[in-house]
């Protein structure tokens, strides 16, 4: 109950800062909120394509936009389009011309400019400086592109670009929401390099600055600052793949060049605004030098060619040398009118470190909602307050502030003994849950993109499945799952921890349910009995690339030098040909709690157990040395959901392109595979939590491994829903009895099986539920749970057999003992494949 309530508070609790996670609504090309005024473009072939028509999804006029001609390499044609108010954008629809069936033309590719005031223009560049983006593979399907780093702009050109000579057409959206904050640029001297010993240098540049870098080191532009991503509390590690240490954040030294025990920025606003604060998000490593600053003295100027007011606003900070962690420091501004503010951070130690700086003035406090998205967003002020990262009782930065923080004390403890009231109430009548709101589907149910990767296709129309490819073309060629050994093993029941997220198991102990039960293992009392593991040396793993992070720890893809002839006899590695071994490292950090290193060693422990050809294989360990490691199989396809998105069912159209594809027999075999290696976890009374494609490993031979490194990998944050920044959870696999009230079974398991199998019949396509935002899909589950038949199912898949859709629909019984169990659903499925 509890958690459902927190979910609740969280839901709304992303208004302060921009999250580009939720930032992500429409912007009104297909709806027309944008008007035909506002779309223009460099030319256009006929009056039947003009700007006007490359709307999204819409079919008027000749049914896009195509500009003058055929297109040359070297042609720049752009569409431009005005949003009116500045805007934060962060993902791009485009779409060809369609033409109901006429059409042949799309865009390959495409560039992106943007102006915040129509007459500088930037060139969108991502984060490894590419500023071409791949667009359409033909008329119809939609392809979305996110834009990491988001664009703060009003004005928009698409430049569509090709390769060889030919005509193209584009119909597009954008995704984003209002940029209330009103920063139109900022200048900061250039941060610096840092180079701690015994790691990488730390680069601490602005590296996505949209300015200049002529008159003064960062001039007229936004960047790191406001790209809406927040740095971890260690700033050597980073959101992002594939950057530099040190990538979020903007650092200087104290004693360098330009820096006299202080750093100086301006910020220069849309319009004149009256502020009332500020919030800086600082880094506070201290071990390693970095604080956040001693005190901020703020200038204010009523226009922009004025001189600077007198008087200055000053608000001196706490120091806190005992909470490491990074964390947003509001500074007051008093309500100051002005359109420019210079601003003065002094040091408090060596260096200090900002990822963002945000500001509130009177408006968005109360923001439109006729200029916002149609109200979308929540923004009830109350909640606000909220999104503060929890201000705990000894960070003494958030305690001297001003009345209105008293104020928000005040709410939130009344907020809390509501709370308590709700609970009380509940325990005694149980009807809270039946009031919660109904929006979904009294209301128009409003679309919001998540993605499971950067680009999703949407078939509009839908391609008709394939007929004649049944199922019953199976062939053989399929090493069936050796099911005989699967034997209980004592020491398993249902109490085990979930062996990959040591997050879930806390937030599971605060909701006090069953889950915190095991006792805790010290690392003392782990002996080499309790680890079947050999013990590798360290120093012949070879790193390759990073998979993904945790909160805890890294995963790592490594080379395994000698590790067949280590294991010796009866390796469960695969005929190799010679190649090296590749395998998976996941790695405890040296700072992590002694309550994660804990979890650590009992997920070693009940890995070194499992024992099944369809479950990833703990290899062997290091753990005879600080960072502790386990090393487990990896398997040369990557994971299931990357493996089908970039496939195509197989059919004779798709010989002729290149795009490689995979059979409906493949399908169910991946299906039948699956089925098995969670028919062996429950026989153990195992129960994984996070069954998913992202979570099975794929071969060469279409075997699949069940393993778990979703959660700790940053493609597929948007699977994961953030409570309080850190406990994330696979909400849209989840079963209502898990979402509600935090109970884990092999039945809920059972249910992400039936979602996993949705995701593997619509060929990882998209993302569970796509148009409900995560809230909606909270109150989704409210509708599950009162069955009143008012719940959204997930479709059926067009490639899926009806009997199979039947199977997932019994998955997701609201009742746990209507639902199939792991040993039925293998059965069906097999029986499926051999028909
Ligand atoms: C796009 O921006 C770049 C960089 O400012 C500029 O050189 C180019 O001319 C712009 N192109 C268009 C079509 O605006
Ligand atoms: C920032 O630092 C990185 C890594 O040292 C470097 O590759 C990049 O070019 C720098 N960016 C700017 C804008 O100076
Ligand atoms: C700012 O506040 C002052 C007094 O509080 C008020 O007179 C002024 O109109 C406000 N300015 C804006 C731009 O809202
Ligand atoms: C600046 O750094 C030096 C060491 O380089 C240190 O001694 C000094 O105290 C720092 N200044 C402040 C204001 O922290």
């Amino acid at each position: 109950m509890l958690l459902f309530l927190l979910l609740i508070l969280q839901t709304s609790a992303a208004v302060g800062q921009i999250d580009p996670g939720h930032c992500r609504f429409p912007l009104g090309m297909e709806d027309g909120r944008v008007k035909d005024k506002d779309i223009t473009a460099s030319s256009k072939w006929y009056e039947t394509t003009g700007p006007q028509f490359a709307r999204l999804n819409r079919e008027d006029g000749d049914g896009a936009w195509c500009p003058e001609g055929q297109l040359q390499h070297s042609d720049t044609q752009y569409l431009q389009v005005d949003l009116s108010v500045l805007t934060f954008l962060t993902l791009v629809g485009t779409q060809g011309r369609y033409a109901r069936g006429l059409g042949k033309e799309f865009a390959r590719a495409y560039r992106l400019n943007y102006s915040r005031d129509g007459l500088t223009w930037k060139a969108w560049k991502n984060r490894q400086g590419n500023t071409v983006i791949e667009g359409n593979k033909n008329t119809y399907a939609i392809v979305y592109k996110e834009l990491h780093p988001s664009i703060i702009a009003r004005y928009v050109r698409l430049i569509p670009v090709t390769e060889l000579s030919s005509t193209v057409c584009m119909r597009v959206e954008l995704y984003g929401c209002p940029w209330h904050d009103g920063l139109i640029s900022y200048s900061a001297p250039e941060g610096q390099l840092m180079m701690p010993p015994g790691y990488p240098p730390a680069s601490l540049n602005d590296s996505i600055y949209d300015g200049t870098h002529e008159r003064r080191p960062l001039f007229g532009g936004l960047g790191q600052l406001t790209d809406g991503v927040v740095g971890m509390d260690d700033f050597l590690l980073t959101h992002e793949k594939q950057v530099w240490s040190g990538y979020d954040y903007l650092g200087w030294r104290n004693d360098s060049q330009g820096t006299q025990g202080h750093v100086e920025m301006e910020f220069v606003f849309d319009r004149q605004r009256n502020f009332t604060s500020m919030k800086v998000h600082s880094n506070n490593l201290f071990t390693r030098g970095v604080k956040i600053f001693s005190s901020v003295s703020c200038w204010f100027k009523p226009r922009l060619i004025a001189n600077w007011e007198q008087e200055a606003v000053t608000f001196r900070t706490v120091l806190d040398d005992r909470n490491p962690s990074a964390r947003y420091v509001t500074v007051p501004l008093n309500q100051r009118t002005a359109k420019a503010l210079r601003c003065r951070f002094y040091f408090a130690d060596v260096w200090m470190m900002f990822s963002e700086i945000s500001f509130q003035s009177g408006e968005n406090l109360h923001p439109d909602l006729k200029t916002s998205t149609q109200g979308i967003i929540p923004t009830t002020p109350l909640i606000t307050t909220a999104a503060q990262p929890a201000p705990s009782a000894n960070d003494p930065t958030e305690e001297t502030n001003t009345p209105i923080l008293i104020g928000c004390l005040v709410t939130i403890i009344l907020l809390l003994v509501v709370i308590i009231f709700l609970i009380l109430w509940c325990q005694c009548v149980c009807k809270v849950l039946e009031k919660a709101p109904r929006r979904i589907l009294d209301e128009e149910v409003t679309i919001r993109l998540s993605s499971c990767s950067d680009t999703i296709i949407m078939q509009t129309p839908p391609v008709p499945p394939r007929t004649g490819h049944a199922p019953t073309a199976c062939g053989g060629g399929y090493a069936e799952p050796d099911v005989t050994q699967c034997t209980p093993h004592q020491s398993f029941h249902s109490n085990a921890p979930h062996y990959a997220e040591t997050d879930i198991i806390r937030l599971q102990g605060v909701t006090g349910s069953n889950m915190y039960a095991v006792p805790a293992l010290t690392v003392d009392s782990l002996t080499r009995k309790d680890i079947s593991a050999a013990e590798f040396p360290r120093q012949q793993l070879i790193f390759r690339e990073k998979l993904g992070e945790g909160q805890f720890g890294e995963v790592h893809l490594c080379e395994a030098e000698g590790l067949p002839e280590f294991l010796g006899e009866g390796s469960p590695l695969p005929d190799r040909d010679s190649r090296p071994v590749l395998v998976a490292v996941k790695q405890l950090r040296a700072d992590a709690t002694l309550q994660a290193r804990n979890d650590f060693l009992k997920e070693i422990k009940i890995m070194s157990r499992l024992d099944d050809p369809n479950i990833i294989r703990l290899l062997c360990v290091c753990v005879s040395s600080d960072p502790l490691c386990m090393v487990t199989e990896y398997m040369e396809n990557g994971d299931l959901n990357m493996f089908l998105s970039q496939r195509e069912i197989e059919s004779t159209l798709t010989h002729a392109n290149s795009i490689p594809s995979v059979s409906l027999c493949d399908l169910l075999h991946m299906a039948v595979q699956i089925s098995s290696g969670m028919k062996y976890l429950a026989s153990l009374n195992f129960v994984h939590r996070d069954l998913a494609t992202r979570n099975c490993l794929v071969d060469r031979r279409l075997t699949i491994k069940i393993a778990d490194f979703g959660m700790s990998r940053n493609l597929y944050s948007s699977d994961y829903y953030r409570i309080q920044g850190r406990a994330v959870l696979p909400i849209r696999w989840m079963a209502w009895e898990s979402i509600l009230l935090g109970k884990f079974t092999t039945a809920s398991d059972v249910w992400a099986f039936g979602v996993t199998l949705w995701e593997i019949f619509t060929l990882c396509k998209e993302q569970p539920y796509s148009l409900l935002s995560d809230e909606q899909v909270i109150e989704n589950t409210g509708e599950f749970f009162r069955n009143q038949g008012r719940q959204i199912f997930l479709y059926s898949p067009p490639l899926c057999p009806p009997s199979l859709f039947e199977l997932m629909m019994r998955c997701w019984s609201r009742n746990i003992t209507d639902r199939p169990t792991f040993d039925g659903i293998y059965q069906t499925l097999r029986r499926h494949v051999r028909a």
